[in-house]
């Protein structure tokens, strides 16, 4: 946990020093605003601790890590957009706070700089990371897109709902610890390992997200409370409790997706879910993948003690409440 705090001081420091120009305003205040929110700064983390667990510095590793992390930021203002989000780590989100177009023109501006930052590293790992990059940054999209049909289908499956996840969130989090990978020169056998415990910890790390948005304690979550329901997310809350509901309590959830009464719609919702075992179940499938994840970090072969890092920011992130 120590040890975590020093790698987030360290990447906050460096995202503070990332220089934009002051004008226009309305182009960068808002995106200096958002990146200077915090958040758990665990994407550009894994890029660190992937590069070390090969034997580089993290220090040369930074541009890389930086570079994801500012394209992550690219894809939440863009997805706050999406989702109608009012609040992220618990401020106003970037189109509440100034308006649409413009957290559609700064998310792209951060777009282009997580490539700028990223044609930092080393010219002899540019044409394997930037190949990275590319496929993931599509990845997301594709992702999103199906997150975005899926709210008005009512015949999503939970393997069409784990690809989604898998491509709007999980590839990121292989992609940066690959990216790691790439920069200490690890064979290929071990890249793919570890891209695929990155990949397997992002599922568990979205299933948690879907769990949070509806049981998080508001203080700390820092996001809407109960967003994803009122915009009838297909979350995996939602797939298993209809998989389990009795007759009668699939007519309710019927009728509660219609419900006009926000607030209404959200509490009985939430506890219908409880009574019917959803969230039981979706806890049980994050542990699952997050064992999954474990096997593949166990494969790879370098010594077990320069695991350790990696091992504690998956315990980490399984136990988060925001
Ligand atoms: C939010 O990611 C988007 C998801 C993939 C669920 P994080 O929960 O990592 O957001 P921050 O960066 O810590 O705010
Ligand atoms: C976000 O998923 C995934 C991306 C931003 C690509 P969510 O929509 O669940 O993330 P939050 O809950 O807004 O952070
Ligand atoms: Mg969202
Ligand atoms: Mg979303
Ligand atoms: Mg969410």
């Amino acid at each position: 946990m120590q040890e975590l705090a020093r790698y987030i001081s360290y990447i906050e420091k460096e995202i503070e020093a990332i220089d934009f120009p002051k004008s226009p305003s309305n182009l960068y205040d808002p995106l200096r605003y958002f990146l200077n929110l915090g958040g758990k700064r665990m994407r550009p983390i894994l890029t660190l601790l992937g590069a070390e667990l090969f034997g580089e510095t993290k220090e040369n590793a930074l541009s890389a890590a930086l570079s994801v992390e500012v394209f992550h930021n690219f894809t939440l203002i863009h997805d706050d957009i999406m989702d109608e989000a009012p609040l992220r780590r618990n401020k106003e989100t970037v189109h509440t706070k100034w308006n649409q177009n413009i957290a559609i023109l700064s998310g792209d501006v951060l777009f282009v700089k997580g490539y700028q930052l990223l044609v930092k590293q080393n010219p002899e790992h540019l044409q394997p990371l930037i190949e990275l990059f590319n496929k993931t940054a599509i990845e997301v999209c594709e992702g999103q897109q199906m997150d975005m049909d899926f709210e008005s289908r009512q015949d999503v499956t939970i393997d069409e709902y784990i690809e989604m996840i898998r491509l709007k969130t999980s590839v990121l989090l292989g992609c940066a610890l690959e990216m790691g990978a790439v920069i200490g020169n690890a064979n290929d056998s071990n890249r793919k390992l570890l891209y695929n415990f990155g990949q397997n910890i992002g599922i568990a790390f979205q299933i948690q997200d879907d769990i949070l948005d509806l049981y998080a304690d508001p203080e700390k979550f820092g996001k809407q409370v109960g967003g994803d329901v009122i915009s009838n997310k297909k979350t995996l809350l939602n797939l298993q409790a209809f998989q389990l509901a009795s007759k009668d309590q699939k007519q309710i959830l019927e009728k509660l997706s219609t419900e006009k009464n926000l607030k209404l719609k959200i509490d009985q919702t939430k506890e219908l879910y409880e009574v019917i075992g959803a969230r039981a179940f979706c806890e049980k499938e994050m542990e699952k993948y997050h064992s999954i994840a474990m096997k593949s970090l166990a494969e790879i072969q370098i010594e077990d003690n320069a695991k350790q890092t990696l091992k504690g920011l998956a315990e980490f992130l399984m136990k988060r409440e925001l």
